[in-house]
């Protein structure tokens, strides 16, 4: 059945929804997929008409030039539904304009802000069911665009295809996590991508991550070119905690700027915390560990929320960082998770009804 709805799009609905055969609470994480899928294709130089239509396969042929040229990027967002059966995003502005950024850098087509809305709001309402709400749940969304064009000359496609799928996931770390520092491999260069959710960012960290893991870290802390300052990890900012004050590294062309980083830095200064924004060098940081004035390390991301980083490992030497008592990172975790889930006042005026 197909009807016509808002301005431009159709609905083809799912004849048989597959939510009744799924448990809904504590998925893994990003592994199991809604009824539908919102796509918009552009050819011709220009987007055409959006649908929502139930989630399957894509036809492509083998030429396509995401297969061999990786032009392809992706954002990260959640929907959260409240006792009242709201539904809420947070700061989807941010994330809709990172994925043109992010496009633009690789060559690709802006996509028009008001289908990413309409198409994103429009499948979360029909997706509302699948919304969990268990403690740390959420349904996972996953805008992203590939360049679906066909041609094996290295140029950019001249067609592209854009999506949004949505995932309802449990947690994506169950615990606090333990990192190595990067000192031979880097996730990015001066004047590369590193800026952008672009998919082969995050295939290149697949090696090095492996490796970290064979050694029973969770993941890696990134480090600029020289391999001497911290950057950020694989789908999340890093904080650093010396004393009182909270030290992140600054956004560059290497860095994501992270939507949870630039809240977690708002919420902190308005709790009164000193923060910086500033490079901050391996060096600093095991001194700041062996003399104890290292209190806290944790990391920001959508997935990850808030997550304790307990031990890092640098050159074969471990530092464990001690519990404290008012740990900044479950502060910050309970202020941010308690705005997006419409449990708190949006001082800020980062939530967005659905
Ligand atoms: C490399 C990288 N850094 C940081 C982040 C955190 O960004 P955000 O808070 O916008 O999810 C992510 C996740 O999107 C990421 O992939």
């Amino acid at each position: 059945m197909e009807t016509a709805i808002l301005s431009t799009m159709k609905i083809k609905k799912v004849q048989i929804s597959n939510l009744d055969k799924t448990t809904l609470n504590g998925r893994k994480f990003g592994s199991t997929f809604t009824d539908h899928m919102f796509i918009c294709k552009y050819k011709n130089g220009k987007w055409q008409k959006p649908r929502i239509k139930p989630y399957k396969d894509l036809k492509l042929a083998p030429s396509a030039r995401v297969f061999h040229y990786g032009q392809a990027v992706f954002e990260g967002m959640k929907a959260y539904k409240d006792t009242e059966d709201q539904i809420w995003l947070f700061r989807p502005e941010e994330n809709q304009k990172r994925i043109n950024a992010s496009a633009k850098r690789m060559a690709m087509p802006v996509f028009p802000k008001e289908l990413f809305f309409e198409g994103l709001e429009t499948l979360l309402r029909l997706e509302k069911d699948w919304i969990p709400t268990a403690e740390g749940n959420s349904l996972y969304i996953r805008p992203f665009m590939i360049a679906s064009g066909n041609g094996i000359f290295a140029a950019p496609s001249e067609e592209y295809t854009f999506m949004i799928i949505c995932s309802p996931s449990g947690k994506y770390y169950s615990k606090d996590v333990e990192v190595v520092i990067a000192e031979r491999f880097s996730r990015a260069a001066n004047g590369g991508v590193g800026a952008a959710k672009a998919a082969g960012n995050y295939g290149a960290q697949f090696y090095p991550t492996q490796l970290a893991i064979e050694q029973g870290y969770d993941q890696i802390i990134w480090t600029d070119s020289t391999h001497k300052f911290l950057e950020e990890a694989g789908t999340m900012n890093i904080f650093f905690r010396i004393n009182d004050t909270l030290i992140t590294a600054p956004t560059s062309e290497r860095i994501l700027d992270g939507v949870t980083r630039k809240s977690i830095i708002a919420i902190a200064e308005n709790e009164g915390i000193k923060v910086e924004e500033r490079r901050i060098s391996i060096d600093e940081i095991e001194k700041a560990a062996t003399n104890g004035t290292l209190k806290e390390m944790f990391g920001a991301g959508t997935a990850a929320v808030v997550t304790a980083i307990t031990h890092f490992s640098h050159k074969g030497i471990d530092y464990k960082i001690s519990d404290v008592a008012d740990r900044y990172s479950k502060r910050f975790k309970k202020i941010l998770t308690d705005i997006q889930q419409n449990k708190s006042e949006d001082i800020f005026g980062w939530r967005y009804k659905v």
